[in-house]
């Protein structure tokens, strides 16, 4: 998959500063206001990185002829579709449709115990929402993607399961993939040029999957928010710690069974969080990330009194391999 116009040229210069950031934006606004005139183009914004940076860019190109559409499939982390909201729709003043999707996700998914099968429902159902959304706006000839480098050099593997691949034939759009030729490095410098807040531009990486692929066998609504309230205590506590932006990849996943506990005298059936912390560069290998004891006691401590079912906390402690860095 690397013929000449998916090829990065030999002599493009790193995006390092953030002069180099503005010329890139520059060239690229022009770039787009050339490739698309007065038509519209619609874009899947998940709020990662690169969907943001092409909203951001395509924005600053024609304004209100992008339509972002942000699905919201109930496996976000806590306060992601808010921000999304806040960042584009208040300050930058977007065109961007909401799709509140959480119910018809979940009921797909209840009763779904396997990876792959859960995986396959949710990419189907995301690009059956985003369809049905595409349908409803008049005149879209485009379609923008937050394609990066590294995805065409590794095509089919990370990325690949989460792009709006798979739409049908009669809503073929011209791609408009403005970030295509940068890693993601480049991609946050571009970001921080753009003026996208740091807790976007600087965010961990997240799977298309969602928090689905952390609440393991079959999704419930009441594991679901053991996950996302967890998730969201280890995040609070990384970035208080120093944490945030050295360690890779963090994040709590709840397995699918109970143990026994005790809390007030009584004894407990309840749920155990596991927390993964790994350092990485490519993702092919991971390491563990060695957590300060004491943090980690006050993050178990905080879990099991503030999150509603959880009365246990373990630490993985495995690399990648053997252990992969999500659990599924
Ligand atoms: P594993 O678990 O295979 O994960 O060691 C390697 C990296 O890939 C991310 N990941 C995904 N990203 N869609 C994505 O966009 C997915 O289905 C998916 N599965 C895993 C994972 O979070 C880690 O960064």
């Amino acid at each position: 998959m690397t013929d000449n116009c998916n090829k990065r040229p030999d002599d493009m210069q790193r995006i390092n500063t953030p002069e180099l950031a503005q010329a890139f934006i520059d060239e690229k606004v022009a770039e787009i206001r050339e490739q698309v005139g007065d038509g519209k183009v619609l874009l899947a914004l998940s709020g990662g990185v690169d969907s943001s940076v092409v909203a951001a860019l395509l924005i600053r190109a024609i304004g209100k002829n992008l339509v972002c559409v942000h699905v919201n499939h109930g496996l976000l982390r806590k306060g992601e579709p808010e921000q999304v909201v806040e960042v584009f729709r208040n300050q930058m003043d977007a065109n961007l449709v909401y799709v509140d999707a959480v119910d018809r996700f979940l009921d797909k998914l209840a009763g779904v115990d396997e990876p792959e099968k859960k995986r396959k429902i949710i990419g189907a159902e995301f690009i059956r929402v985003f369809e049905e959304e595409a349908r409803k706006q008049d005149g879209v000839e485009f379609l923008a993607q937050g394609t990066i480098y590294p995805d065409i050099l590794e095509s089919g593997t990370v990325k690949a399961h989460h792009n709006v691949g798979g739409l049908p034939e009669d809503l073929k759009f011209k791609l408009v993939e403005p970030v295509k030729f940068l890693f993601k490095d480049e991609v946050r410098v571009v970001g921080k040029a753009l003026g996208l807040p740091d807790s976007m531009v600087y965010r961990q990486p997240f799977p298309g999957p969602g928090l689905g692929v952390r609440c393991l066998g079959a999704i419930t609504r009441d594991r679901l928010e053991m996950v996302r309230e967890s998730d969201a205590i280890l995040r609070e506590e990384f970035a208080a710690n120093g944490l945030e932006g050295k360690v890779w990849q963090y994040f709590t996943v709840v397995p699918d069974f109970k143990s026994v506990g005790v809390r007030d005298g009584q004894r407990t059936f309840e749920r155990p969080v596991i927390i993964r912390a790994v350092n990485t560069v490519d993702a092919m290998t991971a390491e563990v990330e060695e957590i300060p004891y004491p943090l980690l006691k006050r993050i178990a401590a905080r879990i099991t009194a503030e999150v509603p079912g959880v009365n246990r906390v373990v630490y993985d402690l495995t690399a990648k391999p053997p252990g992969t860095i999500e659990w599924e």
